[in-house]
Formats: C-alpha cells, structure tokens, sequence
C-alpha cells in the first residue's frame, strides 16, 4: 500500500524529499493524532436536578455531587478531582477538571470538566467512557481501529486530491504545501506498515522480565516512529536488540493510587529520562467507545516533547500522540519600595515588526499584579543557575541585569542544542540600561549568518522585553498562577513553580520558523525563534512581536483548556488548528489600533506581503473568504491552515464587538492600587457589587478588550480537546457569565456570518480535517429581528466545485508563494 503511494509521489517529483534535504530551512518532525472521540460533549446548558446540589456551597462538593450523579452506573467506574482545579477570582468561576479511573486503572482521555459559579453548573465537557454493552468493556488492540494508519490514510487522501488539482508536469512546480505533505508523508508514516516488528520479533519472545521488557519494547517501538534520525531509525530494526538492555526501567509508586508510574532512562535520542504510567485509552467502536491499555509515555527529544499512548499488548501500536512543541483581589506579594526599574532600547509594544517604526528606550513595564518584583528578580531558591549556591542563601532573592528573570529567561542558541542555563545573555550592568546595537547590514550570502550574530544583544533584548510584555497582558487576562502561568516563582498565589519561558534567540536549529512547548504546568516552556534567510540582510523572528506573541499564545491556550496539567488537550484536528489561530488572533488584535486595517501575519520575516497564511485577517469576504465550511478544501488538512479558519472567524467576531462598544488603544487593564484594588480607570466599565457588598468581576468596557477577554475565558470553559463547535459555544457562555449575555446576538451574527452558525453541520467528523461541513448561517430565534445580517458569500470562489482555481484557493497561494522562497514550515 505504502510502496504503491510512494511511487505515485516519485512520478510527481515528490518522493525522497528528505534526501535533498538541505540545512538552510528548519523542517522539525512532528507527529500528532489520535481519535476523535464520538462520546465527547460539551453542554452549556447543562439539565440537572438542582436540588442534588443544594447541600453545599463549596463549589468542589458541588461538582462532586454533579459528576457523581452524571456517571452513575458505569460499571468500575470511579474518579478524581484532579489538584489542578481552581476557582479564578477573576470571574468567580470555579474550574474542576476531573479524571476517570476504571477497575483501578487511569483512563487517560476521560476527562469530565465542570465550571461553577454561586453554586450553579455553568457548562461541562464530558468525554468518560461508558460502555454500550458492559460485557464488552475492552477490545484487543489487534481488532480495533489503527490511529497511526488511519492518519497516514488520511494524509494519503490529501496528497492525492492535491496532485490532482496541480499539474506539476505542465508547470513544473513543485507546491510548497504539497512538499511539506509529502515529508509528512516520509516522515511520518514509513513505519506504519511494519508496526509489529518488534512484539513479533524472535528474540523478543520471552522477555527475562515481563513487566520492564514490556515497556521497553513499546517505547523503542514508538521511538522508531518518532525520531527524525534515519540512522538511528535503520540501527533499530537492524538490532533492536542492541537497545533494550540499556534502557533502564524504575518504578515508582504513586502517592494518590496505586498506579505504577515509571521512568526510562538511556532512551535513544531523547534528552530526560522518560516518565511512563498504565493506562486506559478509548477508541471509537460505533457511536461508543471501548477501552484499550496502553503505555503512557512522556518522550523529551531534541525538537519534540511528546505524550503518547502505544498499546501495551501486542503490537505495540500507537494510539495517540500530541507533541508538547507548537510551531500558544489576589493577596499582593510585598511590593520593593524603590525598584530601579530596567530600560530597553526596542521597537515599542504595539509596532509589530521593524519596517514599521524605530527603536526607541522603554521601561521596565513594572504591573504590581502580574510581575509584583519586576522582570529581572527572582527568589534564590527558584533560581536553575543558583543551584552551587549554599542553603542559607536559598531565601534570598537574585536581582540579575541580565535578561534572566522570573518570568523569561532568554539568550541566545546558536548552537540550536537543548542547553541554555549558560548560554550568552547581555549585561546591562547595575544602571539595568539594555541599550545595544541593531544595524543590520547586506553582505556576501555567507556571511548574513555572521551579521546577524552582531546584535545578538539587541535581539535577545527584545524578546526578553515583547516575552515579558506578553507574560503581563495574558495574566492580567486571567492566566495566572492557579490558571497554569510561567513563572520560576509564585508568590504564594498557587498553581506549580519553577516553569518560566526559556525563550532561544536566533536558534541554530532551523531557519525560517519558530516553535514553542508546552509541558504541564511546573515545568518550562520553551520558545525557539529562528532567523528568517528570506532577504539579505537576514531578518530575525526575535524582533517581530506577532511572531512571539502567536508563540506564547501556544503556553496560554495548551495550560487553558483542560486544566494546567493537562498538556494533551489540543493535539490534532480542529483543536490542534485552533491552537494555531488563537496566536494569530491574538497577534493581530495586539498589533491593530482604532483605525480598522487588514493584517498578515508574519510579513516581514517571511518578507511576503502577504504573509504565511492563505489570506490576511480582513473583514472583506474578498480578501479573506475562509469560513468554517474551508475546513473542508484540500490544502486544509494541517492544523495552521485550519487555525487560519478559525482566527479569521474570530476577527469578524472582535470587529462586531468593536462596533457595539468601541476600541481601547491601551489592552493592559490599570495597575493595582497600593491595597490592590484594581481601579476602572478607562479601561472597565464602572464596578458593580453582590447584594452583600462584594464587587462583580469587571468588564472591559471596549470591544477589542472585552473580546480578549472572553476568548480567554472561553479557553478555560471549553473541554479537551474542543471541537469548532465548543470552543463557539464557550465564548458565547463566557460572555454569559461575565456580562449576563449582552453580546449573546452580536456573538452569534459575527460567528454566523462565516458560517459558524446554530446550523452548522459537520458529518462523520474524523482528526486531520476529515468528515464533510456545512456552513450554518442562521443565528438562534431570540436574535432574528428585523436586520439580521444576509447570508455571506457561501465559500471561497464561485461556489461550485468545478475546479476552476477559484476553488482551491491554495492552489492560487502555492503558485505565487514557491517562487519566493524555497520552503518552510509555517510557525
Ligand atoms: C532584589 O530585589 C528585591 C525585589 O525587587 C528587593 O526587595 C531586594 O532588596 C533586592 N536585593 C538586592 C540585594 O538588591
Ligand atoms: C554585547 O554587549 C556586551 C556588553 O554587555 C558587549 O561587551 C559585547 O561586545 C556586545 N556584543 C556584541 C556582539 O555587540
Ligand atoms: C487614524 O487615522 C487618523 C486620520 O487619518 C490619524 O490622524 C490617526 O493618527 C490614526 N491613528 C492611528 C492610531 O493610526
Ligand atoms: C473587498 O476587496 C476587494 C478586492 O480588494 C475590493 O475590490 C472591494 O471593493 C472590497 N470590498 C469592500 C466592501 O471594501
């Protein structure tokens, strides 16, 4: 089957892409998929018996008492509020995510997420296993559905519908899109067809010891498809063998259950022992699921920080895989009396790249609430280089003049390598003074590299500077502590420590990109920009704040949705995509300002005016006509170009805000007063108070403002692993909550009028795009008054299918994009 494809690409001009690989662009591997889950919902107008939970005010007995009546009688079923639950005081809604076990065991994707206030269920996603028949519980592995296969099926479908709408012999042009599917294709799925070698292999038989060998063999098998190093990958099948013994397996037991969690260590090609635990998954069987066990392992390489689910009976077979990587009144702590505040010399937050305007010195953006000791101190104790240090120093705190900090460590990666504790970071000396030089300059081809290395100290400031910005802006939006932050240390606010952004300028390992990963909460993002070999000179990801603010956005949305430990939430397909379009969206709404304009996203690095995405973000149908039914266009099966759907539609949605209730030029809310009251300023409207004297949660009182707002919120009510449909619903709800539903009409115009409306369909949804949309534009009956907008332009072109190249609108995008630069993966 494989084979047969393959050939089809080499006739195309397309196969063994990998052996003309070429240093100069970054082509990170990355695998992600997994099944959709025909069980999962989510409700935000939950049914419930109320007097169930009338006992109690505590919102966690509450959701105790809900959940427990919602599983009732699933046989062996039990479950756990998992300790990432929290109540945000920012909107009084309290976030309890919890986890189902059966017979004991962890099922890793049954997850139940339930959001309270004043005593009420809100909304709640549920994606528990129940069984339709409890005698058939469990299926063997070998008679179910394959992921992997079906995902390289898929990838097979698309390639194909592609090279049918693009002649490459008549234009002789390789598309750039189709070349990334296809390395997919090498990549990804060489292995697919040869999944059992190591369950069949002869000298695996009989392991010495079951348990351990087990294990082993499941993760070698899972690494054989995961590492992007051939030779590694042809050592393997030649002498499995070779391995096995060397990988060290221990178990540990789990404090909680009686769950056996293990590490791996001398695993080939990751850089951290492997974390491992026993596991359930689902798989769809029908419109249920049953249940599979499986290894759940936690795989730290190079590029890639994977969680994956291989079968752990034979043959090993992988489930599912999501990859960390993303190419995203609280009690004050005492504030310093005097703090010497740093300076920058930067291109100012708000100008998105340097063809827009100049460097100019900026402070030290000093928000008591998000960053109370400023961006460069940090308790010893929570310091990675302070380790040598003696224990009585471990109270104090470090103020550094580097751009070390508690939020973003950042520095340079030349060396395009893992390390970064001692990597060269400018010292601005006691004064703080970060005023370096940025004069890049055009010279021979061989040396822009060189060039570029010349202001790595102005370059490493300004991602020090845009990462703390964005850290600030996203808590003062909610992402705090409790909701799963960055920060090395948390002032006794809650939520995991030691987890602070490490942010790589100029990262050796690619050109031409940017990724971020994103663990759960209490360990480390990391963000690697990449110089752009897009013009000479070369231009550098560091210094175009889109691009790092889509980065982070990756750390906000994975932490959001599913709670801070759940790191698996947005893996793949529609939730994948949106992961992708909540950067874009927030890229675009930080750089736009009160006079309206289209934006692109990436522009300058790429140095194409019309950026990386299909289309810019604009309100006219001409010149962005996504809408939800694209999904289904070939070109649309990677998760950017379905985030570009997604953060389109949010645009459209903003702007019918904007238009009801105005822009804000300034989106950081007003800082703190000294007994930490956050004053209205002209940022929220005036506070309003509980019969008991308590103040409601404020509401931005632009459109622009309150739109961040509630796409933050909504992130936090959404369910794992959210559909579309879910993440819709959740804005909506939030806005519910938050302004007791005053937008719920503008919400539902500006999501129906790019087809996101309550009738929307979608048919035999599958991961990677599958299943057959329908734009909905009809919006509920309480918002059909007499102006309801008219039905959008159905989709992209002339609305038929006849294959002119106004239906494929990549087509138009792959042709005018191959002659400009060679390739790349979109960040
Ligand atoms: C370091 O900074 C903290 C917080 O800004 C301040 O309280 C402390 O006095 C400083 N320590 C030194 C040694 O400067
Ligand atoms: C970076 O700044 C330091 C001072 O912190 C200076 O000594 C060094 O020469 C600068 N490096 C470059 C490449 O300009
Ligand atoms: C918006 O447009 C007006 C009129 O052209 C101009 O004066 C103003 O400076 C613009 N504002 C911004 C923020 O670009
Ligand atoms: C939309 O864009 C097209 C193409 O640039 C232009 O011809 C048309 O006038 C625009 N429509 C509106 C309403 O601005």
């Amino acid at each position: 089957m494989r084979r047969l494809f393959v050939a089809a690409l080499a006739a195309a001009g397309l196969a063994g892409v990998l052996a003309h690989d070429s240093h100069q662009v970054s082509r990170r591997k990355t695998l992600g998929f997994g099944p959709v889950l025909p069980n999962a919902a989510y409700h935000t107008n939950p049914v419930y018996h109320t007097s169930l939970l009338r006992a109690s005010s505590d919102p966690f007995e509450v959701a105790r008492v809900f959940v427990k009546d919602l599983v009732r009688g699933i046989p062996g079923s039990d479950f756990v509020i998992r300790k990432d639950s929290y109540t945000d005081e920012a909107t009084g809604v309290t976030h309890v995510y919890v986890r189902q076990y059966v017979n004991g065991i962890e099922v890793a994707d049954g997850d139940i997420n339930v959001n309270i206030k004043d005593g009420v269920v809100l909304s709640y996603g549920d994606s528990f296993f129940r069984p339709k028949d409890s005698t058939d519980m469990f299926t063997a592995a070998s008679s179910s559905s394959d992921p992997h296969s079906e995902y390289c099926q898929s990838l097979e479908t698309e390639i194909a519908n592609q090279l049918q709408h693009l002649d490459v012999h008549k234009t002789g042009e390789r598309s750039n899109a189709l070349e990334q599917l296809a390395y997919l294709y090498e990549w990804n799925c060489k292995f697919v067809d040869a999944p059992e070698f190591l369950a069949d292999h002869p000298d695996f038989a009989a392991a010495e010891d079951a348990a351990s060998g087990d294990i082993s063999r499941a993760l070698l098998q899972f690494m054989l498809a995961a590492t992007p190093n051939a030779e590694l990958q042809a050592q393997i099948l030649d002498n499995p063998k070779k391995f096995i013994p060397e990988m060290r397996v221990s178990f540990q037991h789990h404090h909680h259950t009686d769950q056996p969690f293990f590490t791996v260590e001398n695993v080939p090609d990751t850089v951290n022992p492997v974390k491992g635990r026993l596991a359930f998954v689902q798989v769809p069987q029908g419109d249920s699921t049953t249940l599979q066990l499986v290894y759940k392992f936690e795989v730290e390489m190079q590029d890639n920080w994977y969680e994956t689910a291989v079968s752990a009976e034979m043959p090993h077979r992988i489930i599912s895989v999501v990859d960390w990587a993303n190419d995203s009144p609280v009690p004050l702590a005492p504030v310093p009396k005097e703090p010497q505040s740093a300076t920058y010399r930067v291109f100012e937050w708000g100008i998105n790249d340097p063809s827009l305007g100049d460097r100019s010195i900026q402070k030290e953006n000093f928000d008591a609430l998000a960053s109370p000791w400023g961006w460069h101190a940090l308790p010893v104790a929570n310091d990675p280089s302070s380790s040598y240090l003696s224990a009585k120093d471990a109270s104090k705190i470090r103020n550094t003049t580097t751009t070390w900090g508690n939020n973003v460590f950042a520095h340079e990666d030349w060396e395009g390598r893992n390390n970064w504790v001692n990597n060269y970071r400018p010292d601005a000396g006691p004064r703080k003074a970060f005023d370096f030089v940025y004069q890049p300059k055009k010279t021979d081809s061989e040396d822009a590299l060189e060039e570029a290395q010349k202001y790595i100290n102005a370059t490493v400031t300004q991602l020090f500077y845009t990462s703390n910005l964005v850290h600030d802006l996203y808590y003062r939006y909610g992402f705090h502590e409790l909701a799963g932050n960055f920060q090395q240390y948390n002032f006794g606010r809650g939520g995991e420590e030691n987890d602070a952004v490490i942010a790589n300028a100029q990262d050796g390992s690619g050109y031409n990109n940017a990724n971020f990963m994103t663990p759960p909460d209490g360990q480390n993002g990391r963000c690697r920009m990449y110089l752009w070999n897009t013009a000479n000179p070369y231009r550098d990801g560091d210094l175009e704040a889109g691009i790092v603010i889509h980065e982070l956005a990756h750390g906000l949305s994975i932490r959001l949705t599913g709670g801070p430990a759940n790191s698996g939430c947005l893996g793949w397909g529609e939730s994948g995509g949106m992961g992708e379009g909540w950067g874009d969206f927030l890229a675009t709404t930080i750089r736009s300002n009160k006079n309206y304009s289209d934006y692109a996203m990436g522009s300058w690095a790429a140095n194409m005016e019309k950026g990386i995405r299909n289309y810019p973000y604009s309100l006219n149908q001409t010149i962005n006509p996504s809408t939800y039914a694209t999904l289904d266009k070939p070109g649309y099966w990677g998760v950017h170009a379905i985030g570009e759907v997604w953060a389109q539609i949010l645009w459209v949605v903003s702007q019918k805000l904007i238009e009801k209730h105005g822009f804000t030029e300034d989106l950081f809310p007003p800082k703190p007063l000294e007994d930490g009251t956050i004053p209205e300023g002209d940022f929220y409207r005036k506070a309003e108070y509980t019969s008991d004297g308590k103040r409601k949660p404020l509401v931005p009182k632009h459109g622009n403002s309150l739109m961040v707002q509630l796409v933050l919120n909504g992130m936090k009510l959404q369910p794992c692993r959210p559909s579309f449909f879910d993440a819709r619903d959740a804005i909506i709800a939030a806005d519910k909550t938050l302004t007791g539903g005053e937008n719920f009409c503008d919400l539902w115009q500006g999501f129906a009028s790019r087809g996101l409306g309550v009738d929307a369909a979608v048919k035999g949804r599958t991961p990677w795009g599958g299943g057959v949309r329908s734009n909905g534009y009809a919006v509920p009956a309480e918002c059909q008054n007499g102006d309801v907008p008219p039905p959008a332009d159905p989709a992209p072109g002339d609305g038929d299918d006849d294959g002119d190249d106004d239906d494929w609108p990549w087509l138009q995008w792959v042709v005018e994009k191959t002659t400009v630069f060679s390739w790349s993966w979109p960040l």
